[in-house]
């Protein structure tokens, strides 16, 4: 067999994080600078379905056999032979490497799964299609994440900015006159499915207070997918201030993301959000090219941990 191997992008949420499980729209756009690879190398020396997952990066180095059924790496690679309807693949080494900050909002479970559905079904010789890809790789979201929308796996498997809404066909879209996000990460590791957990609480007992919440978030969708559609850009930067004070009210930013969004916008960006489950991860920044290295250095005092600057 010889060596195959895949990547994925990261991505990032512009608009609609955790309105999108409640069935509004989101937008998110691929992060191409972060990336997961997953790389299969044959071992004829081994008896046949020996599988080794080596992925320092995610702290993990054991065979296939000995992981359990809740583990996400086993799971996604058990997913592919399932689909393909293979019992005993021949022996292989599965290497997976990632520059995607993990629990931090930029998809990386999704990216690696991603990564390694295409890499394995591609050494077996059956590469899969997009649909499939994204389908399996969202059965491996719900071991991170409990009830994900979806919006993780479809970004990343079609690498192009999308606007989705929950159990619709997958919308992507272009940007008719390019942007420029910093992406300021404030070093807090935050699981995703404790915010979503936390929202769903507060929405049972009071949906009436939450529910406007979310439709605005999808207007603001709506309306940021029309100017960056028509060439307008910059017409998003108040939106995402605006989305960035719902997902105050819904209690999902944390003092560090609310100071780095301040800094941002104190440093010239146009816009200023939190970006995915929140608490603690990313935000997002929409900059020009005048105030771009202005607002980077206002988030690095702000104690982010890391900046990424992306065109879409
Ligand atoms: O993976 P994250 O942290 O970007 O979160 C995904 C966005 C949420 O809307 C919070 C959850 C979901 O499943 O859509």
């Amino acid at each position: 067999m010889p060596a195959f191997s895949a990547s994925a992008p990261g991505k990032i949420i512009l608009f609609g994080e955790h309105a999108v499980v409640y069935g509004r729209p989101a937008i998110a756009i691929p992060v191409s600078q972060v990336r997961a690879r997953a790389m299969v190398m044959g071992e004829p020396r081994l008896a046949p379905a020996s599988v080794r997952i080596q992925a320092v990066d995610l702290g993990r180095d054991a065979m296939l056999d000995s992981l359990p059924e809740n583990d996400p790496l086993a799971a996604v690679v058990r997913g592919v032979f399932r689909e393909l309807g293979i019992e005993s693949p021949p022996a292989f080494t599965l290497r997976i490497t990632s520059t995607i900050p993990q629990a931090a909002g930029m998809g990386s479970g999704a990216a690696v799964s991603v990564a390694v559905i295409r890499a394995v079904a591609a050494s077996l010789g059956r590469p899969l299609p997009d649909e499939i890809v994204s389908a399996l790789a969202y059965e491996v979201e719900k071991l991170y994440h409990g009830t994900p929308s979806g919006v993780d796996n479809t970004v990343i498997t079609y690498a192009k900015p999308v606007y989705f809404v929950r159990g619709q066909p997958v919308q992507t879209f272009q940007a008719l006159q390019p942007f420029k996000i910093v992406i300021g990460d404030t070093g807090i590791k935050s699981p995703t499915v404790i915010a979503v957990g936390d929202l769903r609480r507060l929405w049972q007992e009071n949906s009436q207070r939450y529910e406007p919440i979310f439709d605005r978030v999808g207007e603001l969708a709506r309306l940021a997918r029309q100017a960056i559609e028509s060439g307008q850009p910059w017409v998003i930067g108040p939106l995402m201030n605006e989305n960035h004070l719902l997902l105050q009210q819904m209690g999902v930013s944390s003092p560090e993301l609310d100071e780095l969004v301040r800094a941002a916008r104190q440093a010239g960006a146009l816009g200023a959000k939190l970006s995915g489950g929140g608490r603690g991860g990313n935000m997002i920044a929409l900059v020009s090219d005048e105030t771009d290295q202005k607002v980077v250095e206002a988030l690095l005092a702000a104690s982010a941990v890391r900046t990424i600057t992306t065109v879409i």
